[in-house]
This record gives structure tokens, sequence and C-alpha cells, in this order.
């Protein structure tokens, strides 16, 4: 996080572990100690962005989670502040879990989730109110729904809350008492009082539990976000996806689409800017990782960049929020570039950049390639064997982002095959230190992904099956 108040280290964590932390993000929020997971409370409230967040700060373990605070006047520099929630009450006492923020009169109101365990570990759970006239301290009020309403077990979480036509709408992930996860729609006249609309996915087709469920319109198109969690383990087993027109269909959703094709990206959340756009954030992580190298420098995980989001042709895209174009520094651009074989871009050498790439339309509107080349590769973060490699296969139409550790080993970090209506021929890609968020297709297709090279490894190179020709390749240091 780019602070302009560095605040004081706590848990022993000095300054001199910050500098000799080749992985702390320099534009990304990231805690200063111990565990980030889910963005909570997105909301532009009384002039500024507040993003809250769910922090253990005593270690890099899923337990104690707070909502930490950070604001923003453009999206770009954050300055964090004090923690808004802490799990000591009893209706909380096991975590202030994930939830939502909305402006009430003068008054900016958090809905979350108390987490509560009993002495035999059994779950319960509270959505609860806490409020602020000043936007940093925040007084609790208590739970306003005590338990799962009838039917549904205690994994009955992460209120997202906005105003409708003179009314407070929630929806809440959740589980039905025959285990199946899904969505609900609630109602209320002020907040507190809450009532049950219905459930918003046909029963039995999102796994166990859904997660950190999200709802908007953008123009036309009402979309449902939510994380799917299914039982099968692996790396498809905690999924955040959308559906489209949730309101009006009530049978089957056939068209759950996944949000970002990368290997870290869970639980986004989205909110309103002044001027109207959709923004999203997530965290890039996902539920029962193990731990990543960080935890050397005593933290983990980060959010992603704030993303704008549109809908073409019944599709969401994103795109990195247009303030980020003032990251940019020191620019390396090139126009009607031909690239033959390998092209190391030695000036561009850095671990924290965008790269951008544009190539020409193909008239068909179906890329097959530009003239002769049939596919490409990116290797950013190169360093002796060691690489992480974006390729592009035009005839496939497909994307993949991988990994090669030090030692050898290939990880997959995420790919994709192109939807069949776009067109194929741009590349947006921001990495920062120990993270890459790939932007492909005017934002079709995104993949998301944490990486921890070596310190040092700061090569980049593009390598093209054919000759690449490229309308402009633009690499901005950050
Ligand atoms: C999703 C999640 C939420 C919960 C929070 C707890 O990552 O499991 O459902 O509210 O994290 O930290």
């Amino acid at each position: 996080m780019n602070r302009h108040k560095q605040p004081e280290p706590i848990n022993g964590r000095t300054m001199t572990q910050y500098a000799s932390d080749p992985w702390r993000p320099a534009f990304h929020i990231a805690p200063r100690t111990g565990l980030l997971n889910d963005p909570n409370g997105l909301v532009y409230w009384d002039g500024a962005y507040h993003i809250f967040y769910q922090w253990n700060p005593h270690d890099c373990t899923h337990a104690n989670k707070n909502w930490a605070h950070a604001v923003s006047h453009d999206l770009v520099r954050w300055e964090e502040l004090p923690i808004a929630l802490t799990p000591e009450d009893t209706f909380d006492s096991h975590g202030c879990y994930s939830g939502s923020a909305v402006a009430d009169g003068q008054e900016l109101v958090l809905i979350y989730n108390g987490n509560v365990r009993d002495a035999d570990g059994t779950r319960q759970t509270y959505q609860c109110l806490a409020r602020s006239t000043d936007g940093v301290h925040f007084q609790k009020l208590g739970p306003v729904l005590s338990g799962p309403l009838p039917g549904y077990t205690a994994h009955f979480r992460d209120p997202k809350v906005w105003r409708d036509n003179g009314e407070w709408l929630m929806v809440l992930g959740a589980q039905t008492a025959a285990l199946e996860g899904t969505v609900l729609l609630l109602r209320s006249p002020d907040l507190v009082s809450w009532t049950l609309v219905r459930e918003l996915l046909a029963p039995g087709e999102f796994g166990y539990m859904c997660e950190c469920p999200d709802y908007f319109c953008i123009g036309e198109n009402d979309l449902l976000i939510f994380c799917e969690q299914r039982s099968e383990g692996g790396i498809d087993s905690n999924l955040a996806g959308y559906v489209p027109g949730v309101l009006s269909v009530t049978t089957r959703h056939t068209a759950f689409r996944r949000l970002d094709h990368g290997r870290d990206f869970y639980a986004p959340q989205t909110f309103e800017a002044p001027d109207g756009r959709r923004l999203m954030l997530a965290w890039m992580g996902l539920p029962e990782q193990g731990d990543a190298p960080s935890t050397a420098f005593g933290w983990m995980h980060c959010l992603t960049l704030p993303r704008e989001l549109s809908v073409v042709g019944g599709r969401l895209r994103q795109s990195p929020a247009r303030e980020l174009v003032a990251l940019r520094k020191s620019h390396l651009g090139s126009y009607g570039l031909a690239v033959s074989g390998t092209m190391d871009l030695v000036d561009a050498r850095s671990d924290t950049f965008e790269l951008g790439l544009a190539w020409p339309e193909p008239a068909s509107g179906v890329a097959k390639g530009t003239a002769s080349c049939r596919s490409f590769t990116i290797d950013m973060r190169v360093g002796g064997i060691e690489r992480t490699t974006l390729a592009l296969d035009f005839a496939a139409r497909s994307l993949r982002l991988e990994t090669v550790r030090p030692d050898g080993v290939i990880q997959d970090l995420g790919h994709a095959d192109f939807p069949a209506d776009v067109a194929v021929c741009d590349l947006r890609i921001f990495v920062d230190r120990s993270s890459v968020e790939v932007f492909a297709a005017g934002g079709a297709l995104v993949l998301s992904a944490r990486v921890f090279p070596s310190p040092g490894a700061e090569d980049l190179r593009i390598r093209a099956d054919g000759t690449l020709t490229l309308d402009r390749l633009d690499v901005w240091k950050i």
C-alpha cells in the first residue's frame, strides 16, 4: 500500500524488514503484518473512497478477523486508518467477518457478519451493524439478524446491502439445510428489521456454500456475483463468478461465468464511484491456500487493483481503474513494431511496471494471428531459468500464465480460451513485485496471480512464433 503515514510496526516487525522484503507490493493494498483476505465495505463516502478488508494483524492464519480500513481520494494513494472493527463482543468474538457499507443519512453504516464459536466449536452467525459519523470511528450496534433463518445452516454470512426504491436490499451467502449453496435476497425499511424475499439461485447448482454475494446493475444488465465452494478439492473448488439476469431468472443458471481465470482471485466486491462507474476489487488469494513465501516477512496476501466494470454483449469486462495511469513513471514506447523471434526489452527491467501491447484487429473479426504470427509469449520477471510467462495462441484463441520457479518447477497460474465473440488484439499487464494481473481483449479475459520471483529477476522479453506486428508496445515503470 502506498501510505502517506507509515503506521508504527506491530508484532516486532521493523522498518528494516520492510526494506529487505522483495515481495511487498508497491501499488497494491497489502497488510503490513499478518493475513489479509476479502475486501469489505467498499464505498465512496463523504468525498473519499473507503476500503475495509479482512485482517488478522497478528499472524498469517485465518483467525482473529478485524476490519482494516484505508481511505483514498484518487484510488491510487491509500492512507491506512485505525482498525474499524475488532472481534471482541459476544456477537463477533471469533471474527468480524465480511460485509458491506452504506451511507445512511449523515452516517456511514457497516453491515458485517459476526462469527462466533461455542465452547464445543459449533458455529453461530450474526448479521451486525456498526455506524460512524466521522468515517473513522465505528460504534457497534450489535446483531440485526441472529442465527440463520429457518431452513438454513450457520453458514449464513457476507451481507451486501444497497438502497433501492426507498428500501434496503441485502444479498446474503447461505447454505440450505440440504447442505447446498445459495444466495438469499432480503429487504428492510430501516437496516434493522429484515425479511426474506427469496432465494436467488436454483437449488443444488452451486456447491455446498455460496460466499460473498454482490448484486448490481450496469445499464440494463443485472448481475449477481458470488463465490461458489465445491467439495471436490483442487484449484476449482473455490470459484468467483457471476450470473446475469438473476432477478428475472428463477430457474437454472447455466451461465455462471468465472470473473478471473488466474489462480489467485476470490471474494470480489463492487461499489459505485461518484461518476457512476461500477468498481470492483478482490482478494488476490484463495481460501485454504498454504503459506506464501511472504510469510517469512510476516505478511500474506493482497488485494487486486481497482477495476472498472462494463458489460458488452451480456458479458462482464474489467479494466484497470482509469486513475491508475497516475502510477506511470518512465515510458518506453514503440509504434509499428515487428517482433521476430526473441526481443529483449533491456531498458524495461523492473519489478513494478505496466506493459501494454496492441496489434491490428483482423478483418474477419476472428483473430487468426497477425499475418504470420501463430503465437507469442511474454516472459516477465526473468532471471536464470526463472520466469513468469504469458502465452497467447492465436489459432487456439487461448491465454496461459505460468511460472518457472528457480528450482525448475513449472506452476500453472491460470489459463482460458477467449470468448468466441471478442476480438483478440490487446493486452495490458500489471506487475507489482509479487503479483501479475493480465487484462486481455478489452478486459474480456482477465488473469490474476501471485508470483514470488527471486530478487533481481527482472528481465522482460517477447518471443514470437513467426513475426508479431504490433501497432504499439508500451512499458511504463511504476
Ligand atoms: C471468504 C470468507 C467469507 C468470510 C470471510 C472470513 O473468503 O470465508 O465468507 O466472511 O472470508 O474471513
